[in-house]
């Protein structure tokens, strides 16, 4: 999936309006409701305003309308009408919001905790131990008790099909629902103005059956390649993967990271479809791109142009397509 594809098929479909999960079902029929209830009050309102344009016309020659006041029906009409109105939309929103607060005092027994960073998103499952990037594998028909954090400045977590937004704000818990009704890619973003990438803080929420999800956590569970086996190019690079400070802020499993806070984890990079947030597909090409000069790519980010020769991007891109 490159840029253009994951951009346009964002605003070639309206997400919001195809809900997948009871929460943003009921959003959407909120949003419906509201819509349908303006129209009708703009078709009710304009139609009485032109039909007095037309029927009250001056005319030649007509003597004035005479004013009068005061009218019981009328006046009833028009308070109990948008009362009840009001009251219908009170109630719809109560239902909306009520109904999809996760109780915050159980934040330990979220099944993720998802990071929000400049500019890329990190989760944690809580029983597998599964740490990933800007790709959250879940089960269908699971209600995922997610628990928001922030590294940095405040973003919002939303996934329109799957999920309310929600800002994910330093030091102040906030938690949602995610569930999938059905299998496929989600995409989502971060909805809440954090920085120069802000619109390039994009993920995918990929839900999967019971099957295909637990041999993914089986996958992501098992140590990436170790770099004693690698020969050749691959070896190079898995040594120019410490000696050019790549590990200070990327961990992979059996290496931890100096400042893990810092970057993706990339114990098993080439599992994942997309790097930098979703702005370029996770192919050898792109990867070699990348590391020859991030900031081309996604000016700003945190990652800098390390100036690598091109033999040394190329024995990177060797050792980092190992991390299967
Ligand atoms: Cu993070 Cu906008």
């Amino acid at each position: 999936m490159n840029q253009d594809v994951i951009f346009n098929s964002h605003v070639a479909t309206i997400p919001v309006f195809q809900p997948l999960a009871a929460q943003p079902a009921t959003i959407a029929h909120l949003f419906t409701t509201v819509l349908w209830i303006c129209a009708g009050i703009m078709v009710v309102v304009c139609s009485m305003v032109f039909g007095a344009l037309i029927k009250y016309r001056h005319k030649e020659g007509a003597p004035e309308p005479k004013p009068y006041f005061g009218n019981h029906t009328v006046e009833i009409i028009w308070t109990v009408m948008p009362s009840l109105i009001v009251l219908w939309l009170v109630w719809l929103t109560i239902d909306g919001m009520g109904q999809y607060y996760p109780d915050l005092s159980k934040k330990d027994q979220a099944d993720i905790t998802v990071v929000g960073h400049q500019w890329w998103w990190e989760a944690h499952y809580k029983d597998s131990g599964v740490v990933v990037a800007n790709e959250i594998h879940i089960p269908v028909n699971k209600k995922l008790y997610v628990f928001l954090d922030s590294a940095d400045v405040i973003h919002n977590f939303w996934v329109p099909q799957l999920a309310r937004k929600l800002d994910a704000i330093p030091g102040f818990p906030n938690a949602i629902y995610l569930e999938a009704q059905k299998h496929g890619t989600y995409l989502g973003a971060c909805d809440e103005y954090c920085g120069v990438q802000h619109a390039w803080m994009r993920f995918l929420v990929i839900a999967q059956t019971p099957e295909d999800y637990a041999a993914w956590v089986k996958a992501q569970q098992a140590p990436a390649a170790s770099p004693a086996r690698l020969t050749g190019s691959a070896a190079h690079g898995a040594k120019l993967f410490h000696d050019m400070t790549c590990a200070n802020c990327h961990a992979i499993n059996n290496v931890p990271a100096l400042y893990p806070q810092t970057a993706p984890d990339l114990t098993h990079l080439v599992s994942r479809q997309t790097l930098g947030g979703c702005i370029i597909s996770n192919t050898p090409a792109e990867l070699t791109r990348w590391l020859h000069d991030p900031q081309a790519i996604k000016p700003g980010c945190r990652m800098p142009n390390l100036k690598l020769s091109d033999d040394q991007v190329a024995d990177l891109v060797n050792y980092l397509e190992t991390l299967q």
